[in-house]
């Protein structure tokens, strides 16, 4: 069995970690102190959407129970908690009306939080859009990052004296492809040319927002988080790579080369052409506003191959492993890809905002919640992480998907994350064996170099 002592391999010392949540998925509390309708409650509404019916109104109940939840996460030793800001909570109409009762309670979780020594990370926009911005148009609408700014600039007027850490937006990929695009995220609508305009607009929006958060949180740290897929061709052929450099440019590039270079990639840019959104001038300088920080998640690489010739397909291997997600464990790919966005890119500094794997878990007879393969999983990634730091990656932290088992966005409550167990018919939560690894290993990697050596 492995332990945290067997780790010979050393993250830097000021390195940060932390687990991530979003806010749709742990806090329920959907319609209390004001919060306004989001799309994800819309989208739940409709019947097959989601999986079993299930939707986000109660979730882990962590607007209640966040208390005892801070207190987990200090058991655990963690020096940074990710959270996201409900905008429903906001701005229940999307724009206009601030509704003060919605920011005490980001108040006050802030403040417990760092009574606890814990930074929080605070994400601006994770998927809940609120509906009255949806039915006048959503994303694919400029309008929608106009109001964007408008609430990042009250949550920041209030916050912004102790947040110090802002992420603007959470994997505009997901946002506009499997929202806008494919349908099967909410809210549901399906058309390349919406998915093109909305990961345009929360680009912008990301751009607009490093301004304001700039000037109402100074000294603050800006990033954006990408969900970011190492790309390998299936084989030596020339299509298959040509697909996979296609594919590396759809989910990678399209988002990476408007934030780092001012420009969408060329060759992408081709296979849109007349499906593209109006870019005005200065929406390419607004979005490659330099920021503080690249936020990467990372859960699997993409094997791509060509379909008809060119048409990139995901392929799935008959000899590596997959988590029950059906996601390949391929923790080589984060080191790869770390050191790829370094070369290329060149943020100043690097946090991998997520990364984890959901497995079947069940409560034994002892009331235990064994999970040896997550912390294999999570151990094999934080040793891929420092063998990019020890390439000289400036990786300055880490955020475990998830601290709670949490309503997994289509797959409902099936799909567990967590290094905590939640049992959803008593919100009880009950560590799992991860969590106790985590912590063991947190503390092992304070702890002073020369106790290190004599324990292992
Ligand atoms: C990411 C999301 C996060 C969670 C994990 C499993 O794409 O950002 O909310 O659903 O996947």
């Amino acid at each position: 069995m492995t332990t945290a002592t067997d780790h010979t391999r050393q993250l830097p010392a000021t390195f940060v970690f932390g687990a991530a949540t979003a806010a749709y998925q742990i806090e329920g509390a959907a319609s209390e102190d004001g919060r306004g309708e989001s799309i994800w409650d819309r989208f739940c509404a409709t019947p097959g959407k989601v999986r079993n019916g299930d939707d986000g109104s109660v979730a882990c109940d962590f607007y209640h129970r966040y208390p005892s939840d801070v207190a987990l996460m200090r058991e655990l030793g963690l020096d940074a908690f990710r959270l996201s800001i409900a905008w429903p909570r906001i701005l229940p109409e999307g724009r206009g009306r601030v509704n003060e009762a919605g920011l005490d309670f980001y108040d006050r979780l802030i403040d417990a939080l760092l009574e606890g020594g814990i930074t929080p990370f605070v994400t601006l926009y994770h998927w809940d859009l609120p509906q009255a911005l949806e039915d006048r148009g959503g994303w694919p609408v400029r309008e929608t990052a106009e109001a964007f700014v408008e609430y990042v600039d009250a949550v920041a007027k209030r916050l912004g004296d102790r947040v110090t850490r802002w992420i603007t937006h959470n994997e505009p990929w997901v946002a506009s492809w499997q929202g806008y695009g494919w349908g099967i995220h909410a809210p549901g609508r399906r058309s390349e040319r919406d998915a093109l305009a909305t990961a345009h607009h929360l680009l912008l929006s990301h751009g607009w927002a490093v301004d304001v958060l700039r000037r109402e949180s100074p000294g603050s740290h800006v990033g954006i988080t990408l969900d970011l897929y190492h790309t390998h061709p299936i084989s030596t052929s020339d299509a298959d790579i040509g697909a996979a450099r296609h594919w590396d440019g759809f989910r990678n590039r399209w988002f990476l080369d408007p934030l780092y270079r001012g420009e969408y990639p060329a060759d992408l840019l081709e296979r849109f052409e007349g499906k593209l959104p109006a870019v005005a001038a200065g929406d390419l300088a607004a979005i490659s506003a330099p920021t503080d920080f690249l936020g990467v998640n990372y859960y699997s690489r993409s094997v791509v191959g060509a379909e008809n010739g060119s048409r990139p397909i995901t392929v799935r291997l008959a000899d590596s492993t997959y988590t029950d997600a059906g996601w390949e464990v391929y923790p080589e790919g984060l080191c790869a890809m770390l050191v790829r966005v370094r070369d290329d890119y060149e943020p100043r500094r690097i946090y991998v905002t997520e990364n984890g794997a959901s497995y079947t878990d069940v409560r034994g007879h002892d009331g235990r919640v064994l999970d040896p393969e997550r912390t294999a999983y999570i151990e094999r990634h934080l040793d891929a992480i420092a063998r990019a730091a020890a390439e000289g990656v400036p990786v300055e932290g880490y955020f475990v998907w998830s601290l709670l088992d949490n309503f997994e966005w289509a797959y409902g409550y099936q799909r567990r994350f967590g290094i905590v167990y939640v049992d959803y018919a008593t919100l009880e939560r009950i560590p799992k064996s991860s969590f106790y690894w985590y912590r063991d290993f947190i503390a092992a990697q304070r702890a002073p170099v020369g106790a290190r050596a004599a324990a292992s």
